[in-house]
């Protein structure tokens, strides 16, 4: 049976994807990939006959054909996404429409944009007594959300919020947020993370508009907002002497 490997890029930095998803890379005779999205190095994983097609410009019926063709070929195939491919990367219309063509799928997932930004800045996003929970999301845009899942309903939870694909929404998104966060609560602006030209900032939500527009921020960005970004002094009970379970006892 034909087969193509859905791939994880991770972030952008190369020694940030998995093993397996360099191993596929470095075996693809045909790679389709978000170049939108990640960077140009990443092709020098692969072998120098390796045919390299771009997506930003193709529309799904365009890219489709090309995948099924190659992989019908016996090709080693590989469909490059940014980040982990479960997230906001059009990945169950290809799967669906590879499956009908027979086609077998494997994924590969990768880091997302929320967990190397979080890296980035050493932090942890789920502090016991402050928040325990991680929104990943997006400002409405062109695309929606259901309405169930609005902002508003989101930011009332006051968890760790992680927007993707808000950027252009920020002043939005930061009028939105201020009803329901206090002003000063920790915003990380994460602009390619991980690539050569990463900034990172953490501002408090009062600036999250007027910083992005400041750096002129539209695309590549993630916005974590996250009670837990500044907190210190806080202990959980995993590594406390007075918690007692299954591998410590005594
Ligand atoms: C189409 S979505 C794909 C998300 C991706 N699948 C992931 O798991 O990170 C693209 C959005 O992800 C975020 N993103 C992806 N890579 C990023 C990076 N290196 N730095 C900051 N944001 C990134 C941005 O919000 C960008 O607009």
């Amino acid at each position: 049976m034909s087969k193509i490997s859905i791939i994880g890029a991770g972030p952008g930095a190369l020694d940030l994807m998995t093993q397996r998803a360099i191993k596929r890379l470095r075996e693809a005779e045909v790679l389709v990939w978000t170049d939108s999205l990640i960077p140009q190095n990443i092709l020098t994983l692969c072998k120098e006959n390796c045919e390299c097609i771009a997506t930003s410009s193709l529309t799904l019926e365009q890219i489709l054909p090309i995948l099924i063709n190659a992989a019908e070929q016996g090709k080693k195939v590989v469909r490059l996404h940014d980040g982990d491919p479960c997230l906001f990367g059009a990945l169950s219309e290809q799967i669906q429409l590879l499956e009908k063509a027979k086609i077998q799928v494997e994924v590969i997932p990768g880091i997302s944009a929320y967990q190397a930004t979080a890296a980035a800045l050493n932090s942890e996003l789920t502090i016991p007594g402050i928040t325990q929970t991680i929104i990943l999301s997006r400002a409405s845009g062109r695309t929606g959300t259901p309405e169930r899942e609005g902002l508003e309903k989101l930011a009332s939870t006051n968890a760790s919020l992680c927007l993707y694909l808000s950027a252009r929404h920020v002043s939005s998104v930061e009028k939105t947020l201020l009803n329901f966060y206090p002003e000063d609560t920790p915003v990380a602006i994460g602009y390619r993370v991980s690539w050569e030209d990463e900034w990172i900032k953490i501002v408090p939500l009062k600036k999250m508009a007027s910083t992005s527009q400041e750096k002129g921020l539209i695309r590549t960005t993630i916005y974590i907002i996250s009670p837990g970004l500044d907190v210190k002094n806080k202990r959980s009970n995993l590594y406390n002497s007075n918690h007692k379970h299954l591998f410590r006892s005594q």
